[in-house]
């Protein structure tokens, strides 16, 4: 015979189950859909999280880096539809539907972009960790405009902060690129593409580096 209080409430059945009050006015956290480095993806991370924890801490891609967290320093940038944004300062929310493009989709090691490669040859990092930054900058600098002047370099790259103080040979190998006329290259290469979400569940919480 059935006796509500002397059942495990997992037991009973579920019209005779106390209301949890909570849950009832729990709202369900939204799917965030979109594409990231040419693989469409979604996230139930709060809409508010900024894109970055998203990209580092949900997908594991961690070539955008963290900085100044306040849109200051330029070491997260990403692209969103093309543009270069601050992802520490760029909620969730304003990525749904669009394309988002990290440092890992600009070009692959046997297919690096151009900028990589001049980056390559010419040793422009020091320490490296503004460099994501300073790339993914320059190569939204350069889809729009192939051949830009030394002013337009350095107005362009004025938001990325370097501590190592590499500017000049960062502003000397865009302009190569660009004398090169190798700026426009397509972007989010499939083989840069983030684990599946279902390995992203997985994954998540369980691990934490760079
Ligand atoms: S970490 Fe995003 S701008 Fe500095
Ligand atoms: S290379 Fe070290 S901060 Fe830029």
């Amino acid at each position: 015979m059935y006796w509500p209080g002397l059942w495990p409430m997992h037991c009973m059945p579920v019209a005779h189950r106390p209301i949890c009050w909570p849950q009832l006015f729990q709202r369900e956290t939204p799917m965030i859909r979109f594409t990231l480095n040419g693989k469409d993806v979604q996230s139930v991370d709060a809409p508010d999280t900024p894109l970055l924890w998203v990209v580092r801490d949900s997908f594991k891609l961690k070539g955008s880096k963290f900085g100044c967290g306040a849109g200051l320093c330029g070491a997260c940038t990403m692209h969103v539809d093309g543009v270069a944004v601050q992802s520490c300062v760029w909620p969730l929310a304003r990525a749904e539907a669009k394309q988002v493009v990290t440092i890992e989709g600009l070009g692959t090691p046997s297919n690096l972009h151009p900028l990589q490669a001049v980056w390559v040859e010419r040793s422009v990092p020091q320490c490296g960790y503004c460099q994501s930054g300073q790339i993914m900058t320059a190569a939204a600098l350069l889809q729009n405009n192939p051949s830009p002047s030394e002013a337009e370099v350095e107005q362009a790259m004025a938001g990325n902060i370097c501590r190592c103080g590499c500017y000049p040979r960062i502003k000397a190998a865009i302009l190569a690129v660009a004398a090169a006329g190798a700026g426009l290259q397509p972007i989010a290469s499939p083989s840069a593409a983030p684990p599946s979400v279902a390995s992203v569940a997985a994954a998540r919480n369980t691990e934490e580096s760079v």
